[in-house]
């Protein structure tokens, strides 16, 4: 397959992580098209941690080439961060990693009008923190937009900046409503001088990725395109207003790398055996029953606390409303079921199968956050299993419980479970085809 992509079917963290480095290998490209250091992703190799925000999974894989695509957003000291992190680790990036010239940058003042929005008493979305909104706001608006490129051009950027900073300087003190007193103006030379050592760092790795792309698809390479995000968090798709900014679905390949749709022949969806949200939003299924509910226990067993923010995620029963939904817009081919250990112990489980809205039942996901909030769960109900399951490696080898349940999550998602996932270690892993 020489283009395929691993999308989360859900509200991210999916482990889609996981899975880019299990099919690694295979590939001679990882890419990343959307997003930035909003995304976390956490994979585990013969018991050695790698934490990855910014840099696509692919880095880990000694032969594979990792890229940044254009639809990326780009915060310098981050990038530099990870590159320094995984040279420490013996992993040199220096040749195999390149960056898009066309990304956009993120700057201080993206980091700080979030801060002050997110602070304000109305219209909070949750968000990471991390000038993701801001950053592709500017983008899409032209008139303050940075791309990485205009990084290497020292003239030009003092320019820009000295156009940009003192409009988003007056932009603060509007946010800050009635704390501007305490804002400290933001300096475009100080930033200019700042963001160009960064640039000698980056200026390695910049390229013109579409065309690094193509070249390498029409030379036979294999291209495997890394997801960050979920696709309930599709700006377009998913539940709007609480969304991140970019297309997480592979809808954004094509405007995130500029590889055609028609280079992507595999969508792999991937899946948590039940549901994570953070930040706001809807979300139907949630358990929302204390701290000696089965919420907080899934919670405590699957590490359920943001890898970017340090958040607790909310936690709750799978939703095969929701997923038949994403999967269908992702085109996915197959889902991936992630943290079936997790649910060890529980006498019985819950599946998602329709919502109740004003009385009448609905097997559609309403994508309209307002309607989604009114909907209740119907659930059925499966009997749970009591044995440890991280050390199987066979779906043979799952109890008769567990292997029912992950048969049941493929049927009413209406697709092929291709993986089944019962730890975070590389290892431990059942493929199932
Ligand atoms: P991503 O953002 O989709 O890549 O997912 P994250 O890395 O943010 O979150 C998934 C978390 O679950 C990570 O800490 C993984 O190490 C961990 N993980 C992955 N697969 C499994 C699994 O099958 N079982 C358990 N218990 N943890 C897993
Ligand atoms: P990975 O790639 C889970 C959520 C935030 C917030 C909303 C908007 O690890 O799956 P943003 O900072 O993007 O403007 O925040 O989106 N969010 C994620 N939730 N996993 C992620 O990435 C996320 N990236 C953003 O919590 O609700
Ligand atoms: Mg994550």
């Amino acid at each position: 397959m020489p283009g395929t992509c691993v999308v989360g079917l859900q509200w991210g963290d999916e482990a889609k992580g996981k899975i880019v480095d299990l099919l690694g290998d295979g590939f001679d490209y990882v890419v990343r098209y959307n997003g930035g250091a909003n995304a976390g992703h956490t994979v585990v190799v013969h018991g050695k941690t790698f934490k990855l925000s910014l840099l696509p999974t692919g880095v880990i894989r000694p032969n594979v080439k990792s890229v940044i695509g254009n639809g990326v957003v780009v915060y310098p000291p981050k990038f530099i961060e990870e590159v320094a992190g995984l040279k420490a680790a013996g992993i040199d990036l220096s040749e195999s990693l390149k960056i898009s010239d066309h990304a956009h940058v993120i700057f201080p003042y993206h980091m700080e009008e979030e801060r002050l929005a997110e602070s304000g008493a109305e219209g909070k979305i949750g968000t990471t923190g991390r000038g993701i909104g801001p950053c592709y706001q500017d983008k899409v608006g032209r008139r303050f937009g940075i791309r990485v490129g205009e990084l290497l051009r020292p003239d030009h950027l003092r320019e820009r900046l000295r156009f940009v900073v003192p409009f988003k300087n007056r932009l603060m003190k509007a946010f800050a409503n009635g704390h501007a007193d305490q804002l400290v103006p933001m300096e475009p030379d100080a930033i200019t001088d700042q963001y160009l050592g960064y640039a000698d760092a980056l200026r390695p790795h910049v390229a013109d990725t579409s065309r690094l792309l193509h070249e390498a698809l029409a030379a036979g390479k294999r291209v495997l395109f890394e997801a960050a995000q979920g696709s309930l968090l599709d700006v377009d798709h998913g539940t709007y207003p609480y969304v991140t900014s970019s297309s997480s679905l592979p809808s954004g390949i094509w405007g995130g790398s500029g590889v055609p749709a028609k280079n992507v022949q595999r969508i792999i969806g991937v899946v948590k055996a039940y549901t994570t949200r953070v930040g706001k939003g809807p979300f139907p299924t949630e358990l929302d029953d204390g701290p000696t509910g089965t919420g907080e226990r899934i919670r405590k067993v699957g590490r359920e606390y943001g890898t970017v923010t340090g958040r607790p995620r909310r936690v709750g029963w799978f939703d095969s409303v929701a997923v038949r939904y994403t999967a269908a817009l992702a085109g996915a081919d197959e889902i991936t079921v992630m943290l079936l250990d997790v649910l060890s112990g529980l006498p019985e489980l819950k599946l998602c199968t329709a919502y109740e809205v004003d009385g009448e039942r609905v097997t559609h996901f309403p994508s309209d956050s307002y309607q989604l909030d009114r909907c209740r769960p119907v659930y059925e109900t499966i009997q749970g299993w009591t044995e440890d399951l991280t050390a199987v490696r066979k779906l043979t080898d799952l109890p008769a419980a567990a292997r029912r349940y992950i048969d049941r999550v493929g049927e009413l998602v209406g697709l092929p479970v291709s993986v089944v996932s019962v730890g975070p270690d590389r290892a431990q892993t059942i493929l199932v085809k």
